[in-house]
């Protein structure tokens, strides 16, 4: 049976699937996938190049009215483009992942990248990953869920897909990425890391990704009476 016209918030710690896993819902679903840590990665890379961020975490107040001139969007449903140059493997990098936290904590920021998040679902039907999409960006989202894995599990899986990428990551050092990114996503002042009291907890440190569709298909069918 078809899922009806809702919104899927995806939130959670980093390295605990969830881009992985709101992309298979919105593949078996027929839904839009958005990313919305590409969002916040996009505007990292651009502050980087345009020299708007030191090697202090330092942000220039001139990267306000910047934003304004900055194209970020999405192409072939997950590839994010910044003006017509494809963004998707560098915004993975270290480099970035080292910067994109402080960045994602400026009121300002967040308000650019929600306003886009916004416009890029006006159609609904929509499966959204971040740090605050049930709390903030869609706090009425019908089905709000909220992930977690082991702090090991999560730097593995983060691990992978750096190396795969052609890096050479140390574990330690991505460990220590991904906790350090986990303090400050949940201790800043605008729109924290925080469940959502509404929203489903999955834990798939040990789960497989078909356990984690049969998991999501019981919620659905228990929370709107459906078979999908
Ligand atoms: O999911 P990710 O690791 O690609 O996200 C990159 C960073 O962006 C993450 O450290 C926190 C931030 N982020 C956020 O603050 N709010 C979101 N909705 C999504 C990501």
């Amino acid at each position: 049976m078809r899922v009806p016209d809702i919104i899927i918030a995806v939130d959670g710690y980093s390295s605990t699937g969830k881009s992985t896993f709101a992309k298979l819902v919105a593949k078996a679903f027929g839904f839009l996938y958005l990313d919305s840590g590409a969002m916040y990665r996009g505007v990292t890379l651009f502050a980087q190049e345009q020299g708007y961020i030191n090697g202090a975490n330092e942000i220039s107040p001139a990267l306000e009215a910047a934003l304004e001139g900055l194209d970020l969007h999405f192409e072939n449903g997950t590839q994010l483009f910044m003006g017509d140059r494809c963004i998707e493997g560098v915004i993975r990098t270290m480099a970035v992942s080292n910067q994109v936290s402080p960045v994602a904590a400026v009121p300002w920021v967040r308000k650019w990248v929600d306003e886009r998040l916004h416009r890029f679902s006006e159609n609904g039907r929509v499966v959204m990953d971040g740090r605050d999409i049930g709390t903030t960006v869609f706090p009425n989202a019908e089905l709000k869920v909220f992930m977690i894995a082991s702090d090991q599990v999560r730097a593995q899986r983060r691990f992978d897909e750096i190396a795969a990428k052609g890096e050479n990551p140390v574990f330690e050092e991505v460990l220590k990425n991904l906790l350090e990114r986990d303090y400050i996503d949940s201790h800043r002042e605008t729109s924290p890391l925080v469940q959502a009291p509404d929203a489903f907890v999955l834990d798939n440190s040990e789960m497989t990704l078909t356990e984690e569709i049969a998991w999501v298909q019981g919620v659905i069918q228990g929370k709107f009476g459906i078979l999908c």
